[in-house]
């Protein structure tokens, strides 16, 4: 392929941000985009200099998804819609054999994953997600570092993903106006950024999970469930691989604490590495038995990952009055394009995407069940089932 003809669904915050990233590649052409709230469209929004329509005046605007597939000649879409309604729209695009990249986490369910597993299967076009984290600068240096052998066997592992909630304020506001999936979405099921890059060095899949919530404190009349289910404000989970690795994952629902702290902290059996967030200043540590100097150094800790850092293009984003990721993003999208015009790439595969989404769908689960430790099955196991046991 030598051109692709993209198309994006979803055009909240990210999606705009996506579509904006993707337009600045010269072998991609913004074909057509899709949402069912035309103003997103058609009006200025919020960190946009004009109205898409006039950024994009030779794309075409759809507010049905089937009739973009049908009429839009693509080659590949992007899916940006609500983090919880994914895999419907990655599914019809596989089954018109149009590539995808998805934002994660990628399935919303047990069923959910069968149904895209089994898609992607049929497919002639590919998916990929949209794991940005697994981009960053701490997931690249993590999986050079046991790579290397710097780090041996990881035994323990630990991460959390803190993003504040304050009611009321501009930001809070933006991030909502188009959908309700961040006040709604069970925390634990948003471990995706958590999961992904420390799986990234693991050989095996989480097996098995214990989880419990806090329910709520920080504020009790703000957020309701249509079914009336109220949502944890903290959800702490413990997952464990079948060699007996720990992974410790601590989200947030609710949360006064003005973060937005992406952490995580690697034990291996020869060394260590870690990414603390202070919040404009993070850092990596990290130390290794199998170097003279034995003792923790630190470096800046920033997402940018190395190879894109003196890209002008990555550079001039992840501002502060920018929705990307200083840039991740424009890694992410720049290996989803390699993937469609070269054949290969770094691109995060749908196999990886659900072994990260999966763990929290099932931590979700033992919530409920008050803490109970529970098997995950995955679509690719011979046992796998799309209900839980
Ligand atoms: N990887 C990251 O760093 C990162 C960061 C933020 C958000 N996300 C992901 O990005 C995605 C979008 O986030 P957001 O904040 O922009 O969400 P949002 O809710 O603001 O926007 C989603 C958009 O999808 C549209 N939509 C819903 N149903 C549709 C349908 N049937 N057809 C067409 N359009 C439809 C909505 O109208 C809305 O405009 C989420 O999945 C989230 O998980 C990822």
């Amino acid at each position: 392929m030598n051109c692709v003809r993209l198309g994006v669904v979803g055009l909240g915050h990210r999606g705009r941000e996506l579509l904006k990233i993707a337009a600045d590649f010269p072998n991609v052409e913004i074909a057509a985009a899709c949402d069912i709230i035309p103003n997103n469209w058609y009006k200025q929004q919020w960190l946009c200099n004009a109205p898409l329509s006039e950024m994009f005046p030779n794309a075409s605007f759809y507010e049905d998804y089937d009739r973009m597939l049908d009429e839009a000649d693509l080659d590949a879409v992007f899916v940006e819609t609500g983090a919880d309604i994914h895999a419907e729209f990655c599914v019809k695009a596989l089954n018109k054999n149009i590539n995808v990249l998805s934002d994660i986490p990628v399935v919303a369910s047990l069923k959910e994953a069968d149904a895209l597993w089994k898609a992607a299967q049929r497919s002639k076009a590919v998916i990929f997600t949209g794991a940005n984290p697994n981009f960053s600068k701490f997931a690249v240096l993590l999986k050079e570092f046991y790579n290397k052998g710097l780090l041996g066997n990881p035994y323990c592992m630990e991460a959390e993903y803190i993003h504040w909630s304050l009611p009321g304020s501009d930001m809070s506001i933006h991030l909502n106006e188009n959908g309700d999936w961040r006040r709604l979405l069970i925390p634990i099921r948003y471990c995706t950024h958590s999961l992904g890059p420390l799986l990234a060095i693991l050989n095996e899949q989480l097996r098995k999970v214990s989880c419990f919530g806090t329910g709520e404190h920080a504020d009790k009349s703000e957020y309701k469930r249509v079914n009336g289910e109220t949502t944890d404000d903290m959800m702490c989970a413990n997952f464990q691989t079948d060699s007996g690795v720990v992974v410790r994952l601590m989200r947030n629902k609710r949360c006064r604490a003005d973060i937005g702290h992406h952490n995580y902290r690697v034990f291996g059996s020869e060394g260590y590495m870690e990414r603390i967030d202070r919040f404009d200043k993070p850092v990596i540590r990290y130390n290794s038995m199998k170097e003279l100097e034995t003792g923790l150094k630190e470096m800046s800790g920033e997402f940018m990952p190395p190879e894109y850092a003196n890209v002008d293009k990555a550079n001039g984003r992840g501002g502060i009055d920018s929705a990307a990721h200083g840039d991740i993003d424009y890694a992410m999208i720049d290996n989803f394009i390699k993937e469609l015009c070269e054949g290969k790439s770094k691109s995060v595969p749908l196999k990886a995407g659900l072994a990260m989404t999966i763990p929290g769908i099932y931590a979700e689960e033992s919530a409920r069940r008050g803490g109970e430790v529970l098997t995950i099955r995955y679509p690719w196991d011979e046992d796998w089932n799309a209900d839980f046991i």
